[in-house]
């Protein structure tokens, strides 16, 4: 009797003590228990998150996706887009276990991200969550953001040479089916390089005719004046790849007639123009004749 009662005891013990050890992975202070976020629910503040996101936390967490339950198994980090990890805690846990870490595998920012940018990065990864309602009563209104939940059915792209932009316009279908012009979706669209693909824009949403615009300033064609494009939904659900003609691509230019060498041909002083087509002239003169000679050199060496 004794010894079941020493092996219950021990158990229980142990059972304690690992029920700690669990519970003392996480620290959330008691304070911000049920805080919500103290950053407005905006997209500014988001995509400020997100960029904290890709240079602290995607090297472990991998590229969010929105999914019921975490797909990931440790050691990788756990998927944030888990809607079971955002029902589950609330604004200020989630702040809270960036600030601190676990001590295992998750690292905690307090020193090394401020206090506001951890809010932004729960801002972020509250864009993930399918049922997140923003706090209302906050100082800094917040925006309740438009989610498009339809289906994107088509891409086009089009480009403006007098703006030197891209346009992208998408269209889709609502959950009922009828037609409606998406907006606020995030696009990517990138230009095809030999090395891979250069992004031109990132994330930039759609406005309410469904099309994001960026400016091709800057962006070289290849020899026949083309570029090819490609342009998606951020959730990839479709995409287009489209050749565009940006210019009439590499011509030969006549370098006497460009205005570079001396302000313009016209205004060109006489004497400037003699003594630099004489120079020219006398430089490949001297050249023939060199080449003559040495010409005549090896005829007499054939002999
Ligand atoms: C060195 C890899 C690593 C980095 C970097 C990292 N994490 Fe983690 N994170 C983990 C691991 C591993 C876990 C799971 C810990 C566990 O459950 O034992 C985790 C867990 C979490 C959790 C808790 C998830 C849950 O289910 O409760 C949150 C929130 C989190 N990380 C956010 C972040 C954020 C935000 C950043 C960037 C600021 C970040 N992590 C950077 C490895 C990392």
């Amino acid at each position: 009797m004794k010894k079941i009662l020493n092996i219950i005891s021990l158990l229980s013990i142990s059972l304690l003590i690992i029920g700690n050890v669990q519970a003392q992975q996480w620290t959330i202070d008691d304070e911000l228990k049920d805080a919500k976020i103290k950053v407005a629910y905006d997209e500014i503040n988001i995509d400020a998150g997100k960029a904290i996101y890709d240079v602290s936390c995607k090297f472990c967490h991998k590229d969010i996706v929105a999914a019921p339950t975490n797909d990931r198994e440790l050691p990788t980090a756990p998927n944030l887009g888990s809607q079971e990890f955002n029902k589950n805690n609330t604004d200020g846990e989630i702040f809270c276990k960036i600030s601190y870490g676990n001590g295992v595998g998750m690292p905690g920012y307090e020193a090394s991200i401020s206090e506001e940018d951890r809010w932004k990065v729960v801002a972020y990864l509250r864009s993930y969550c399918e049922s997140y309602e923003p706090p209302t009563t906050d100082d800094n209104a917040p925006v309740v953001m438009e989610k498009f939940e339809g289906k994107i059915t088509k891409i086009t792209a089009t480009f403006d040479k007098e703006k030197n932009t891209i346009s992208t316009k998408i269209e889709g279908v609502d959950s009922v089916g009828n037609k409606v012009i998406p907006n606020n979706v995030k696009m990517k669209i990138s230009v095809k390089r030999y090395f891979g693909d250069m992004t031109i824009c990132d994330g930039d949403k759609t406005d309410d005719n469904g099309v994001v615009s960026v400016s091709l300033d800057g962006i070289i064609a290849d020899t026949s004046g083309y570029i090819i494009i490609n342009a998606a939904p951020i959730d990839g659900s479709i995409s287009i790849e489209e050749s565009i003609k940006l210019n009439d691509g590499w011509q030969w230019v006549n370098p006497l007639d460009q205005r570079a060498l001396w302000g313009d041909n016209a205004h060109t002083p006489l004497w400037l123009l003699i003594s630099y087509l004489s120079v020219t002239f006398g430089v490949l003169g001297v050249i023939g004749w060199a080449a003559f000679q040495l010409f005549r050199i090896w005829m007499l060496r054939e002999r």
